[in-house]
């Protein structure tokens, strides 16, 4: 599936129409990414919107920098702050909620923020993303990813020394006729 998100009218008409039944089932939306750089992890990362919060990705990045946030659980003022300005962040789980991480990423003028989950060996389980109980919103898309995946992209950057990674986001993987080839070898389905 290579939806870039679903617009906001056919989620409400969606989430309107199901029964109360189906509230208990997932349907799993997926959005990717691929790194362009460094190159020994070129591959294409998939990854899940929050379901109740954040946005929807209107433009497509062809090339933009993923900023690992310091301190990674980004919970409150940043570091590296500047160089999340008009990129996107990469985050650690836990800390704090997803939305507070969403919005912290908002105010240092990041343009999304992919939250990896903190279980570094977790290569199968996504976490649905959803709103804390404080009312408040974010406006940026907010992404989970594999707590592999999370770890793997981290760890290539400090081998590398760099401060971020180069990634195309989201990517159209119905037009990639080898997507498959292209994921992390890492992660098994
Ligand atoms: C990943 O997390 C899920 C949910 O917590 C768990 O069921 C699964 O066993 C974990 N997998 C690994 C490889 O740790
Ligand atoms: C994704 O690519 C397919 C095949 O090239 C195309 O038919 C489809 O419209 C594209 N979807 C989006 C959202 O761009």
């Amino acid at each position: 599936m290579g939806r870039t998100g679903w617009p906001g009218w056919l989620q409400s008409f969606l989430c309107f129409c199901l029964p109360p039944l189906a509230q208990g089932l997932r349907i799993q939306e997926y959005l990717y990414f691929q790194v362009l750089s460094p190159r020994d992890i070129q591959y294409i990362f998939t990854a899940t919107p929050a379901k109740d919060f954040g946005g929807v990705f209107n433009t497509r990045y062809e090339q933009i920098y993923l900023v690992p946030a310091d301190p990674p659980e980004a919970c409150g003022a940043l570091n590296n702050g500047v160089f999340i300005d008009g990129q996107i962040a990469l985050v650690e789980r836990g800390g704090c909620s997803f939305l507070s991480k969403t919005r912290i990423i908002q105010e240092h003028g990041g343009r999304a923020v992919i939250i990896a989950d903190n279980a570094y060996d977790n290569d199968s389980s996504y976490v649905e993303m959803i709103q804390d109980s404080t009312r408040r919103t974010a406006d940026i898309p907010a992404l989970f990813l594999l707590g592999r995946d999370g770890y793997m992209i981290r760890r290539s950057l400090e081998q590398h020394g760099l401060p971020w990674a180069v990634i195309s986001i989201p990517v159209n993987v119905t037009s990639i006729p080898t997507y498959e080839l292209m994921q992390p070898p890492w992660t098994f389905w």
